[in-house]
């Protein structure tokens, strides 16, 4: 049996992906007669006609390195049916790419807007299977996402990092966690980095709580304080709005940031000495932990025997310890956020972290 495999690689890049790329392609090599082309860019390669056939030496040494292989890039899912200025049929020329490259099926990696997309080609007919990346762990349908392990490392180990020298100085800092609009990164590296308060999108904060909490140890002996704050937290009067009643909101009262805006407050609130830390995109950076090496082979591996099989119009994941798979139709663009009443959220609030609500 021989098969014709594309991979592509879309969105904010992660740890894992080119575990995950080899795991595809090592297991497909070892499985059947594979061919495997590489689209260049994630969806923007697919639209452009951007390939190269792969070596099979091409899959080697990348276990351990950072970022992709292939390359990446964000096409935006809501204009994918959009005739832009480029009067580009989108959706027409990736058809005609896969076409052209002869491929018996697609596996995209990718998060949300990846998924939306590759959702969109199954039904538009083509063979296709996802595998969820992304260090924001925001996919319905599995556990965890590949990326989200070693993120989860590297903003515990900003926070630790952190922590000794705030407690040198007494100083109140404010390290600003990505996620996007979930919290599950800083849920897990504020408990793993023993943060005092905790601010997640999916919990409104109130500031007076939050100073409350800063103020009060301020005073105690240990008077620094940790704070580990979603990028895409706000507080409860922001919740209320709509999104773009909050940007305008944001604009108007001179947001650069949710960090900065909660150490500036704290500083005049409290009289702390505030500062807001900025990670950024050191969190999706570098080599892939031992854990994501694992899962990212391991999805992977699924993947080619989903192709072995001929099972497409699916998307890998991981449920409770196994290894399965969804329906792209039933996950794509279902957000897993963190629920309020989520194990981890009443272990922290058992530890004494405030979510400042
Ligand atoms: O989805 C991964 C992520 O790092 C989010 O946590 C963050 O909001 C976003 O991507 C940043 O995107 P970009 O790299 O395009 O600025």
């Amino acid at each position: 049996m021989k098969r014709r495999i594309g991979i592509l690689t879309s969105g904010g890049d992660c740890p894992g992906l080119n575990a995950a790329i080899r795991g595809v392609a090592r297991a497909a090599y070892e499985m059947f007669d594979a061919e495997i082309v590489g689209i260049r860019d994630g969806y923007r390669g697919l639209i452009h006609g951007e390939w190269q056939e792969m070596k099979r030496s091409q899959f080697s040494g990348i276990l351990t390195l950072g970022g992709t292989i292939l390359g990446s890039s964000r096409q935006p899912f809501r204009n994918m049916r959009v005739i832009e200025d480029d009067k580009i049929d989108k959706v027409a020329a990736m058809k005609k790419n896969y076409a052209a490259m002869k491929l018996d099926c697609l596996v995209t990696l990718g998060g949300n807007g990846t998924h939306k997309t590759a959702n969109l080609l199954a039904e538009e007919g083509l063979n296709v299977i996802g595998l969820p990346k992304t260090i924001d762990n925001d996919l319905y349908g599995t556990d965890f996402t590949f990326g989200f392990h070693t993120a989860v490392d590297i903003a515990t180990d900003v926070i630790d990092r952190i922590h000794t020298t705030a407690a040198s100085h007494g100083r109140c800092m404010v390290i600003e966690i990505m996620g996007n609009k979930a919290g599950w990164l800083t849920l897990y590296s504020g408990l793993a980095g023993g943060a005092d308060v905790v601010l997640l999108p999916e919990i409104p904060y109130d500031i007076k709580e939050v100073a409350k909490v800063v103020e009060a140890r301020a005073n105690s002996k240990k008077a620094f304080s940790i704070l580990a704050v979603a990028e895409g937290a706000m507080d409860k009067k922001e919740a209320k709005m709509k999104k773009k009643e909050r940007e305008a909101y944001r604009q108007e009262t001179g947001f650069h940031g949710i960090a900065n805006r909660i150490a500036k407050e704290l500083c005049d609130m409290v009289g702390v000495e505030a500062r807001p830390v900025l990670p950024g995109h050191i969190q999706r950076g570098g080599s892939p932990s031992a854990y994501d090496r694992v899962l990212s082979t391991q999805f992977g591996v699924h993947a080619a025997q989903l192709i072995a099989k001929e099972e497409y119009g699916v998307t890998v994941a991981l449920v409770g310890n196994t290894i399965t798979h969804n329906k792209l139709s039933e996950i794509a663009g279902v957000p897993k956020l963190v629920p309020t009443d989520h194990q981890m959220v009443q272990v922290a609030r058992d530890m004494g972290i405030s979510f400042g609500d």
